[in-house]
């Protein structure tokens, strides 16, 4: 099992089984926060609810499809980041963040992301790394943007949020610019 540290406060730690109450009530705590950008909140009923979406990083991780891990801040878990798959014979992954309300500003996400991105380019030597902001969710936007990710176009009505469409914004980083 890894772990990794982001800062003197925090780092990052895989998901296991037994933390599934600390993740629903994370998420529980959170709904209206996390539901104006992320489709599955509604979904996310139960403890086991987050109980099988842990089993399924752990499934993930096992057939080398990438992995998620929890940030943890002053020992507290303060969010998720994972890849949504990996794409061996393209050399690519798409990667998915988010943090409870009161973590965020602390620029976490950002260190969290840049371990994600270094561990991508320089241990499993992917050449493709890419994340998917909607046109209006500004604090995503800005954790490509700080990091040097290029914005690379706009898919329209790319995610159904419960009641209406949004559009995309696809920020990519290759391999050759970030080891430039
Ligand atoms: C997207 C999300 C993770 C961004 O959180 P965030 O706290 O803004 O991002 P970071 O943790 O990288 O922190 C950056 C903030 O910390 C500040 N900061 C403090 N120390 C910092 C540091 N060492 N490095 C970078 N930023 C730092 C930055 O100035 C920035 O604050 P500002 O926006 O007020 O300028 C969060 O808003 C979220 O979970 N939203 C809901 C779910 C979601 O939208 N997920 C993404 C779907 S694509």
């Amino acid at each position: 099992m890894f772990y990794h540290k982001l800062s003197e406060d925090a780092e990052l730690r895989p998901l296991e089984a037994r933390q599934s109450p600390e993740l629903f009530a994370l998420i529980d705590d959170n709904r209206l926060h996390l539901r104006q950008w992320l489709p599955w909140v509604d979904l996310t009923r139960t403890v086991d609810d987050s109980r099988a979406f842990i089993e399924l990083t752990l499934r993930q991780f096992a057939q080398s499809n990438g992995f998620h891990a929890g940030i943890w801040y002053q020992d507290e878990l303060a969010g998720v980041i994972g890849h949504h798959r990996i794409d061996i014979s393209n050399g690519a992954t798409v990667l998915g963040y988010w943090l409870g309300e009161r973590f965020q500003g602390k620029g976490l996400m950002t260190l969290a992301v840049q371990a994600f991105v270094r561990h991508a380019f320089e241990d499993v030597k992917l050449n493709r790394f890419e994340i998917r902001c909607a046109v209006g969710n500004d604090r995503s936007r800005a954790i490509p943007e700080r990091l040097g990710f290029k914005p690379e176009g706009v898919l329209r009505d790319a995610e159904w949020l419960y009641d209406h469409f949004v559009d995309h914004v696809v920020y990519g980083q290759l391999a050759r610019e970030y080891l430039r």
